[in-house]
């Protein structure tokens, strides 16, 4: 039988694998959590107190398990490039390695990666000495397990024996801490073996230490596999939907924030993700919807993959008609306008910027001829100049006409238009609505935006593209802004 799990070794030390494992270290300090990458860099940030990625609340979870801090607790997780002694000790291997989508070779631009994942596997397969549990933590394709034993039959010793399960990771990051400590639920596929449930069993048991057991679930590894990606797809479909339906409002004078908190209301569709923005970012959506759909394809479901990349099709479209909008009310012409963006990040509480529409909406207006500005109270200068170059088809335009400024007043002097393009609470002019922006604010030592001053540095007349809706323009309307928001067309006029 499967005894129960007394070490963890968790591949891959990133946005999934750190928050992840250092939530089940605080939470089981009986059992040793044990990190690693191959990235020295990584690894040696995890080991400060100037951790790599950036989550409310992580760095106080990390001080507790890692050094023991608060409550004279041992230590119990670590953070190691020793890739192979961590396999080799570990009862349990979470594998949270990146999967993004594949730039070579069959379904570049669509199908998983799966070269880290396979590495990351043969290594497990050729160091360990003893019988080991695999958890699929990161993203795969459906079948990822089939290929995955395929390779530990090939390459581990006679006699250890793996057993495999599925149990995605549902975290979002900037709230990465919140949903680990209280998930909605957590899923665990495993193979419908004595083996496998057993193997289940083990890990939900790490789980119960914090989670309550009705919200584990165990099923079909497959099934399991395939929920990840459906609960991606899904989610953004809400989000492609409730934009779609933002060019509709513009054009009839409509309000989408009103829309949707009119048909959030219904229980059978709720409140979330249904907010309208300038599209969605993330490591997450875009490749897990291409992936699904190539998965279709490759099942040859055509209808099924062209139903899934139309909400990609329709992420895409919100980004340029944004633009779109910027250069029709900047009266068609951008050429030596200047422009402030404000916002870099995905979404705000974060420094990743993966995917982010800010990357598109950057060089679209850099390719209308206008000079931009970016600020970002989290990104980092060099982050945002990468991303915008390898986002450019003329890198060149880039170099002449980014910069990136320290603070939003830089950003916006002598701006035409100020676009927002990432919600962080520092540039919402809304009164406080749940209490995070406080704490947020406080931790970050940030403070809110002073419109009046923004209005004094200002070309005028003077321009707000609200990508984010963070903004109430009645305010600045009478400061002399001309705000213009998603999904928001002017109210006829009795
Ligand atoms: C619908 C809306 O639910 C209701 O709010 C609106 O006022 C009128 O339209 P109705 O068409 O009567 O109501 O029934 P509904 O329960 O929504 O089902 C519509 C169709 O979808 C049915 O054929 C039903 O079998 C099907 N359906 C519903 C599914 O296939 N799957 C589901 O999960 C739910
Ligand atoms: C997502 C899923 O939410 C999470 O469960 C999964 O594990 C990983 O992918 P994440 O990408 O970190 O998480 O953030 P999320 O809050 O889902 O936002 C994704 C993108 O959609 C962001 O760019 C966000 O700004 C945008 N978004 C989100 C909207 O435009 N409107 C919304 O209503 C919600
Ligand atoms: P995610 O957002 O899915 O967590 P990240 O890119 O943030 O993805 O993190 C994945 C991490 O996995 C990276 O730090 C990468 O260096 C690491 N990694 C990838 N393959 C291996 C491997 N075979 N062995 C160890 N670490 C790996």
């Amino acid at each position: 039988p499967i005894r129960k799990i007394k070490k963890i070794c968790c591949i891959g030390a990133g946005y999934v694998g750190g928050p992840t494992s250092a939530v089940m270290a605080t939470k089981n300090p009986d059992v040793q959590v044990t990190v690693v990458d191959y990235n020295e860099d990584r690894i040696a940030s995890w080991q400060t107190d100037d951790l790599p990625i950036y989550e409310p609340g992580l760095l106080n979870i990390v001080k507790l398990a890692r050094d023991g801090t608060f409550n004279n607790r041992s230590p119990n997780l670590f953070f190691s490039t020793d890739v192979d002694t961590a396999i080799a000790e570990a009862d349990l291997i979470l594998l949270s390695v990146n999967t993004p989508t594949k730039s070579l070779g069959r379904g570049a631009g669509h199908a998983s990666e799966l070269c880290y994942l396979e590495s990351a596997v043969r290594t497990i397969g050729s160091v360990a000495t003893s019988d080991k549990i695999i958890v699929e933590k990161s993203t795969v394709p459906c079948k990822a397990a089939e290929t995955l034993s395929d390779i530990l039959a090939a390459t581990s010793r006679p006699g250890v024996r793996f057993e495999l399960l599925s149990n995605p990771e549902f975290l979002a990051e900037g709230t990465a801490i919140r949903d680990l400590l209280a998930p909605d639920r957590i899923i665990i596929g495993s193979l419908d073996t004595p083996r496998g449930m057993q193997a289940a069993q083990a890990l939900a048991d790490v789980y119960t230490a914090w989670v309550d057991p009705a919200r584990i679930i165990t099923i079909n590894l497959y099934s399991s596999e395939l929920a990840k990606l459906a609960a991606n797809a899904l989610l953004a479909q809400r989000i492609s939907s409730v934009n779609a339906l933002s060019a509709m409002c513009e054009a009839l004078g409509a309000d989408i924030d009103e829309v949707a908190h009119a048909v959030g209301l219904d229980r059978r569709i709720g409140p979330a993700m249904l907010k309208a923005s300038v599209g969605f970012g993330g490591s997450c959506f875009r490749k897990d919807i291409l992936s699904l759909a190539y998965i279709a394809e490759s099942l040859h479901l055509f209808q099924v993959a062209e139903y899934w990349r139309s909400v990609v099709g329709i992420n895409e479209y919100q980004k340029d008609r944004f633009t779109r909008r910027i250069v029709k009310c900047l009266y068609d012409s951008l050429r030596s306008k200047r422009l402030a963006v404000l916002g870099f990040a995905y979404k705000k509480d974060t420094a990743d910027t993966r995917e982010t529409s800010a990357i598109t909406v950057v060089n679209n207006i850099i390719a209308e001829g206008a000079s931009v500005r970016v600020y970002d109270p989290l990104v980092k200068k060099e982050r945002v100049w990468d991303e915008v170059r390898a986002g450019s088809k003329q890198p060149e335009l880039v170099e002449e006409r980014l910069s990136v400024c320290g603070s939003a007043y830089e950003a916006c002097a002598d701006a035409d238009a100020v676009i927002i393009l990432t919600e962080w609470d520092e540039f919402s002019n809304k009164s406080v609505e749940d209490g995070r922006r406080h704490g947020t604010n406080e931790e970050k030592g940030q403070r809110c935006l002073d419109w009046g001053r923004v209005a004094g540095l200002m070309r005028k007349p003077m321009f707000v593209f609200d990508g984010r809706n963070v903004l109430d323009p009645q305010p600045l309307e009478a400061m002399g802004f001309r705000v213009e928001s998603i999904g928001k067309g002017t109210a006829p006029k009795s």
